[in-house]
């Protein structure tokens, strides 16, 4: 049995008010053992927000963290920091990131290995481009994000990173990967694992979808035999949404 997920990803969105307010709301959605809900606001509000579920089984995560483990990087919020304060996941190699703030797969590699030595649970993305999806070689993109990823990572440690397979083309486009489309590469990712790690690791491994996951397509992905939930962006911000997606399940 693999642990379901369904991951809000807030992005640089909501002001303090707002972030609170969702938190509330949430708090108020009747949730099960079977599938865990985990909300990534900003840094700044995850401490305040920490407090607020301090009595609910929602759990806390942050974007990113830092590819050192402390000292002179001005700006930078390390895993142990995010540790101190009972953050439990962190998402690592979002496509944003990679795009637009050079995390390249070594950094990424770098700060998984941070991210588990504070005893994080690690939210690792990977997804092709849309050209690299329609020139045929999304799987051998998928194949060496993982490769790089998880190099000198090994079995035990696999129990603590989930994956999230985010098509680039899919995030914050409105186009959504057809559940056929997800499974497929879904399988492909387990496959890989099984390849890396063994099929033991492979099959208790959650892969989550992330693209343009909707309260209206969540119930066809998460149909799908090797889709474990979703990392969900923009309709993680309205309550209605985020909990009519949970309850896809
Ligand atoms: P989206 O974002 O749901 O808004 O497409 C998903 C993500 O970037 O994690």
């Amino acid at each position: 049995m693999r642990t379901k997920y369904v991951i809000g990803n807030w992005k640089m969105n909501l002001n303090f008010k707002e972030a609170s307010l969702l938190v509330s709301e949430l708090d108020k959605i009747q949730l099960t053992q079977d599938v865990k809900m985990v909300i990534c606001p900003s840094f700044t509000y995850l401490h305040p927000l920490i407090n607020q579920l301090n009595q609910s089984e929602i759990m806390v995560g942050a974007q990113n963290c830092a590819e050192n483990e402390k000292g002179a990087f001005t700006g930078e919020v390390s895993s142990s920091m995010l540790q101190s304060i009972d953050v439990r996941f962190v998402i690592i190699g979002h496509s944003e990131r990679r795009a637009l703030f050079g995390d390249i797969n070594e950094k990424i590699k770098n700060k998984i290995v941070q991210a588990l030595n504070s005893q994080l649970r690690v939210i690792f993305c990977c997804g092709e481009t849309l050209p690299e999806r329609e020139s045929g070689n999304y799987r051998d993109v998928i194949k060496h994000q993982l490769n790089s990823a998880l190099q000198g990572i090994n079995e035990s440690q696999m129990k603590s990173i989930i994956i999230a397979y985010e098509p680039v083309w899919a995030i914050g486009t409105g186009k959504t990967a057809s559940p056929e489309q997800a499974q497929e590469v879904h399988l492909f990712i387990r496959q890989e694992l099984a390849t890396l790690y063994g099929t033991d690791c492979a099959a208790s491994t959650s892969i989550l979808y992330g693209g343009s996951c909707n309260a209206e397509n969540a119930k066809d992905l998460f149909q799908q035999p090797d889709i474990d939930g979703g990392l969900i962006g923009g309709a993680s911000l309205k309550s209605h949404d985020f909990e009519r997606i949970y309850q896809s399940f």
